[in-house]
């Protein structure tokens, strides 16, 4: 029997994104799919996979121009399908109420700015990428990070993903898919 077809979209600006999408990647072929992984500039349209997964980072408040614009340019066929939604944020590293609420209007801003309605969604924390960083975005990031109490050693990064809710929400997507398939 074939293998179920799977699409995992990203866009990243400093990486951490794209290690998500790896992970899921490989647990999704664990879980024996037939994964295909691409940044939004690379990705196909999602007719013909089973299932597609769509993943993001925030940036100054707000999701990438690239990925609303992928989910907007195929948010029909998006909503007829099983498809996902991960988040990626400094905000999620904080497990307070409040910051849950600020992730989770994040993303409301961007189903309400596509008419994307994504069966699961996953917010997950990312990671302060100082090496990774030009030096003004450094100089930035470390004056956000002292003025909010953050990390604010620049001569390593800080990784806050926690890889086993990539893992779980990878194995949620997994049984949807299948489940979605058995109709
Ligand atoms: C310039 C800049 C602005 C950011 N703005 C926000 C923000 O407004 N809210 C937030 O929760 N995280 C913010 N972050 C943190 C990123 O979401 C986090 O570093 C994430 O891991 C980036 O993912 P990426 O490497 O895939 O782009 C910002 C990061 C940078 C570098």
């Amino acid at each position: 029997m074939d293998r179920p077809s799977i699409l995992v979209v990203y866009h990243s600006a400093e990486g951490q994104t794209a290690r998500i999408a790896d992970r899921l990647r490989a647990v999704l072929d664990a879980e024996g799919l037939d994964v295909t992984c691409l940044t939004t500039d690379a990705a196909p349209s999602p007719d013909g996979f089973a299932g597609v997964v769509v993943g993001d980072s925030i940036h100054a408040g707000e999701h990438s121009k690239q990925l609303t614009a992928y989910v907007a340019d195929h948010v029909e066929r998006l909503n007829a399908m099983p498809a996902a939604l991960f988040q990626v944020s400094l905000t999620s590293a904080d497990d307070s109420a409040e910051s849950a609420s600020e992730a989770g209007a994040l993303v409301t801003k961007l189903l309400d700015a596509t008419g994307f309605d994504p069966d699961l969604v996953g917010r997950f924390a990312g990671a302060l990428a100082y090496t990774r960083y030009g030096w003004m975005k450094r100089r930035l990031m470390h004056q956000i990070m002292r003025r909010e109490g953050g990390e604010t050693d620049t001569s390593r990064d800080h990784e806050y993903t926690d890889w086993d809710a990539v893992e779980g929400f990878a194995h949620d997507v997994a049984s949807y898919v299948a489940s979605a398939g058995q109709d």
